[in-house]
């Protein structure tokens, strides 16, 4: 058969440009949208930690409310209110309505959310399961409120507002709703319920009220007062930036020239450092930076890479620190005991700083319950965000995997009623994909969460082998009680004595013995302390 051949004007008749809105029309799967559990916990994530993100920034105690009505088969409502500082009006149409904008970019600056596409991605989602729009009402207590029913126009990525009106009534946050079709809700390990009871672990100062399509209500009270330090920004370290970063900073900046660009946006960065680069580049730093070329800004990277800079800045990371976590995770698990552990910064990358928190507990509403029994849980956070899909390509299952828990004295850890929580903080959190879910595998943020592990296994087989053995001498002290007092009645009959103080004499007998037996115990677990395997510690300062 013959093929008839076509011009490339042809072919280019149809060449056009489109809207990133309709790019994540189109993949929506990239924003989270994927499965129809996921795509109702997508929404509930993306809701909870812009009101978490406003809160933190404002310095307000956050309390957030979330309810989802069942409307119909796959079709749902949902209702979310926080008490944060309220969206200025002539910000309304650009956060809900459009994609790629936001308060957090460019910032390096500890947040939950990025890129600015989160709210609007739940616009438009609710716009194209339901072809409805969402309504907003926010005030930012001034006591005027702006109630906007919005949509998006999808090939300017762009607000198209279906119904204004402004109000009086004095009170200050934002409430969102929406209708969405082709979801589910259910309350298994990766359900909205899970989703914020996992929030309220990591954000002790948070108070999260949900209300689920049954209409029961969970709160999940706040544990600690205390508001999370306002994130501080830092500026990117040399050595963690390429040749795209420095050339899209040059094109930002305010310096007029590129040695005064260098020492004001970069960490650790000196004049005499810049002097050392001075001598390795081809051209001379007096230039505009608006002006550096790709093969300039690749010089100044290679630069950059050869000479020494002191370590990153590491007081932009906010970890949530081992009290609250200790304080959050007996508000809501309820342990029998737990170890919870806040590692010292570290880099990754050359010059980007990252933290690992972890914490272990046991018994109690520790793990996850499954009809027949309780099964180990492994809660991933990134900044506090807990991350509950894509779990295989996660570097904390990787680092969980790693770690064989029988050497910690955890014989069948899949089995145990065990919660591991592990939160990785950072200015900059390598995500493998836009849907944020998964941490990528990089090589010392994989090191540094398995190290962390291996700390609280040690310090839980002293917890655990203590309770073992505190219960064993319980039952030992039980059994010779109870035949003493059989002995007594004996002996009383045979010697015509008063059972009650022979009975007297052995349990002081007894108890004698027993405290005897526990400080000589004491005392050898003083020296099998020092005798638990530390090599792992050791490869740390060695590297
Ligand atoms: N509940 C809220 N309270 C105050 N500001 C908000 C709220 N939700 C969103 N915003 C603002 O809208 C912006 C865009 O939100 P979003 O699309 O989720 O992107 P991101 O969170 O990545 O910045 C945020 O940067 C923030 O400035
Ligand atoms: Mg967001």
């Amino acid at each position: 058969m013959e093929v008839r051949r076509k011009h490339a004007d042809d072919l280019f008749k149809e060449f056009k440009e489109i809207s990133i809105t309709e790019f994540f029309r189109k993949n929506k799967a990239h924003l989270g949208y994927s499965g129809k559990l996921r795509s109702l916990t997508t929404i509930v994530h993306e809701i909870t930690t812009n009101s978490l993100d406003a809160c933190e920034e404002a310095g307000i105690l956050p309390e957030i409310e979330i309810e989802i009505r069942r409307l119909g088969d796959e079709h749902y409502k949902f209702f979310a209110r926080d008490n944060g500082p309220g969206i200025p009006i002539k910000h309304i149409s650009d956060v809900f309505g459009k994609m790629l904008a936001g308060t957090k970019f460019h910032r390096n600056v500890q947040l939950r959310g990025q890129q600015g596409i989160g709210v609007a991605g739940v616009t438009l989602f609710s716009q194209i399961t339901t072809g409805k729009p969402i309504r907003v009402r926010t005030s930012t207590g001034d006591g005027k409120v702006n109630d906007i029913k919005l949509m998006i126009d999808i090939s300017k990525n762009k607000a198209d507002i279906i119904e204004q009106s402004e109000y009086s009534e004095y009170w200050r946050g934002t409430e969102l709703e929406g209708e969405i079709k082709g979801v589910k809700f259910n309350l298994s390990e990766r359900s909205p319920f899970e989703y914020l009871r996992r929030s309220a672990i990591a954000n002790p100062h948070a108070k999260i009220t949900f209300i689920d399509p049954e209409g029961r209500k969970t709160i999940f009270e706040r544990s600690s007062n205390d508001v999370p330090k306002p994130p501080k920004e830092i500026k990117p370290h040399p050595k963690g930036i390429e040749v795209d970063d420095i050339l899209s900073m040059a094109k930002a900046t305010k310096a007029r020239r590129t040695n005064s660009f260098l020492v004001s946006e970069f960490s650790r960065m000196s004049n005499a450092k810049v002097k050392e680069i001075q001598e390795m580049v081809s051209f001379d730093l007096k230039k505009n930076p608006r002006r550096l070329t790709w093969a300039e800004c690749e010089e100044l990277v290679n630069a950059m890479n050869k000479i020494k800079f002191l370590a990153p800045p590491t007081d932009g990371l906010q970890p949530i620190d081992e009290e609250h976590i200790r304080e959050s995770v007996l508000n809501i698990l309820d342990p029998e005991f737990e170890v919870v552990l806040t590692r010292s910064p570290k880099v990754y990358s050359g010059g980007i700083p990252f933290q690992v928190e972890v914490a272990i507990a046991y018994g109690g509403h520790a793990g996850r319950n499954i009809g027949d029994g309780t099964r180990a849980e492994i809660m991933r956070f990134a900044n506090r965000t807990p991350l509950l899909f894509d779990a295989g390509g996660c570097a904390i299952t990787k680092a969980v995997n790693d770690i064989d828990w029988k050497r910690y004295g955890i014989k069948d850890f899949e089995n145990s009623p065990i919660t591991l929580f592990i939160n990785l903080i950072s200015t900059y959190v390598p995500y493998t994909s836009a849907g944020k879910q998964s941490i990528a595998h990089e090589r010392e943020i994989v090191k540094e969460i398995k190290f962390a592990l291996m700390d609280i296994g040690r310090k839980f087989q002293m917890f655990h082998s203590k309770k073992r053995r505190a219960i064993e001498k319980e039952a030992r002290r039980q059994l010779l009680l109870k035949y003493s007092t059989e002995l007594a009645l004996g002996l009383a009959k045979l010697t015509e004595k008063d059972d009650e103080k022979i009975l007297k004499e052995l349990t002081a007998l007894i108890e004698e013995k027993l405290k005897l037996a526990a400080e000589l115990e004491l005392l050898e677990e003083g020296e099998a302390e020092e005798e638990i395997p530390i090599e792992e510690e050791i490869e740390i300062e060695v590297k």
